[in-house]
């Protein structure tokens, strides 16, 4: 009967620390405008329980005389963040996503270079 009792409270407790443990909140950056590595406008930050959480995304502009060139970063959290790039007419989205360290999404992209 012990045995039985352990292994129903090994089933109801793991599974609840194991949980927790794989998916610790992760603290996003957010900034509207951010280059070289630094926050032009709107810096604040937002806190991402779970999922794909931390997004950067790199604003680029076609010219005909540069080609693509990077335009600004922006910073944020999004639930349904998917890495991926987006093109319309003469601008282009390049989205990247990150987690499970705190403001990872400012080490991604071009912003920070
Ligand atoms: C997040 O921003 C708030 C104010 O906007 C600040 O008080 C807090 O310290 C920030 N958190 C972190 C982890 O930097
Ligand atoms: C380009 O960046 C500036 C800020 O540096 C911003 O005001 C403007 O809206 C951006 N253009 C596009 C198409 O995102």
């Amino acid at each position: 009967m012990d045995k039985l009792l352990l292994l129903l409270l090994l089933l109801g407790v793991f599974p609840a620390v194991f949980f927790q443990g794989l998916a610790p909140p992760t603290v996003c950056m957010v900034c509207s405008n951010f280059k070289r590595g630094h926050c032009l406008r709107g810096k604040s930050n937002c806190t991402m329980e779970q999922g794909p959480g931390c997004r950067t995304r790199d604003f680029f502009i076609f010219t005909e005389r540069d080609g693509w060139r990077l335009n600004h970063t922006e910073l944020d959290c999004w639930d349904y963040c998917l890495p991926s790039h987006w093109y319309y007419q003469t601008l282009k989205i390049s989205v990247f996503c990150c987690k499970g360290r705190d403001f990872c999404n400012r080490y991604q992209g071009k912003g920070q270079g």
